[in-house]
């Protein structure tokens, strides 16, 4: 409380609500800690608790995670404007909360310098402070630029993940990646900024478009080859009836997903011992391919999704395992609908996009390359050779 002295100055005494644990469990709610000691942080999963203005779960929540608030700043994509993102804002509305609005057009040519900069001006232009809180709503493109400008703006502020598609509700809004796009490189520029908090509503999922939900079974099937055999065996019997979107099913799916995540994230949060870097199977390839086709052409998932082949490919060339590997994995990924092959695939262009991933390490091309399902290693010093092979052979879709 501000205390008047004798002499008519007011001391003022800075003391933050902090967040508070939730213990109110009545709700059809999971949670998943990722465990970062200090920055520790819930993924709360559950489908509908975002649509009611009488009972508001989201703003319980989101107060019982960031303590004090009376401003947010709601960037949101464009396309969710007028559903969760609407609920988001009037539930905080409602709960006394300042909110400045900041639509952003979908797509990845969104995660730019010039968007960036104009958040960073409506922001300053709003009068956000360090007590502000950044919430993004939307996929991974709103995720990584709103946590950019929240981890940059005065240094750091407090930011809250609600993911909107089923790649960022399995991948970008867990881990704190941040970060922006330069012409010549994806996620260039960027920082690593945890959230306070992830807020998954699979309802919102009902109305992605197909194509981007399949985009997102990519980031879901990658999990059981690199970390979790027994979910990539569950995923052998379900892919065909997650693409229907049963409710319950996605939940497991997300769940594991996130719990995926959430483990290699906990042991290694800056990607510094290399156990992060297993996430970014089919990654090396896929930015490549993004890249060289034009960022927005390929979704992220179907670049991943052919970027996993390539890897399956280079990794039998390398003897690291055998062809019944690339066929378990060509199998889910066909049963998700995802594509296997590009046919534009060009190793001239690919290749010197890749020696600009961050996976280079003194200027040697690196690849985490699968030695059975639900393991992967980091493999160095790989022929271009066999990388030029790996991209071949994916032009065309496998036979039989
Ligand atoms: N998407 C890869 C990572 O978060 O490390």
């Amino acid at each position: 409380m501000p205390q008047k002295q004798a002499n008519g100055y007011t001391i003022l005494t800075v003391q933050p609500t902090l967040p508070q644990p939730i213990d109110l469990m009545t709700e059809p709610i999971e949670s998943i800690e990722v465990s970062l000691g200090d920055r520790s942080y819930p993924i709360w999963i559950s489908t509908g608790l975002t649509e009611s203005a009488e009972q508001p779960h989201f703003a319980k929540y989101f107060r019982a995670a960031v303590g004090d608030c009376t401003h947010v700043v709601l960037i949101h994509d464009a396309a969710v404007s007028n559903t969760i993102a609407s609920r988001v804002e009037q539930q905080l509305d409602q709960a006394g909360i300042r909110i400045t609005n900041v639509s952003i057009p979908s797509g990845e040519t969104s995660k730019s310098v010039s968007m960036l900069d104009s958040i960073w001006n409506t922001m300053l232009e709003s009068g956000t402070d360090r007590r502000s809180v950044v919430i993004a709503v939307g996929g991974g493109v709103v995720g990584d630029l709103a946590g950019f400008a929240a981890a940059s703006f005065t240094r750091g502020l407090r930011f809250v993940q609600v993911p909107t598609t089923l790649l960022s509700m399995v991948d970008s809004s867990v881990g704190g990646k941040t970060g922006i796009n330069l012409p010549g490189g994806k996620n260039m520029v960027g920082s690593f900024w945890q959230p306070q908090m992830v807020w998954i509503d699979t309802q919102s999922l009902s109305t992605l478009p197909d194509r981007d939900f399949i985009s997102g079974m990519a980031e879901v099937i990658k999990y059981g080859v690199i970390e979790d055999a027994e979910f990539f065996s569950w995923l052998q019997d379900k892919a065909a009836r997650l693409i229907e979107k049963d409710a319950e099913t996605l939940r497991y799916a997300i769940r594991k997903s996130c719990e995926s995540k959430a483990r290699v994230v906990a042991e290694d949060e800056r990607e510094t011992s290399g156990r992060r870097a297993i996430l970014n199977y089919g990654h090396t390839f896929a930015h490549a391919i993004e890249a060289t086709a034009g960022y927005g052409v390929c979704l992220h998932g179907e670049a991943v999704s052919i970027g996993m082949q390539m890897a399956a490919h280079l990794a039998i060339d390398m003897e690291l395992c055998d062809r019944s590997l690339l066929e378990e994995q060509t199998a889910v990924l066909s049963a998700a609908k995802l594509p296997l092959a590009w046919k534009d695939a060009d190793p001239e262009k690919m290749l010197p996009v890749m020696s600009r991933d961050k996976k280079v390490l003194h200027g040697k091309l690196r690849f985490v390359l699968p030695d059975r399902i639900g393991h992967v290693a980091m493999v160095g010093d790989v022929p271009s050779e066999k990388v030029i092979a790996a991209i071949l052979a994916c032009r065309d879709e496998p036979k039989g």
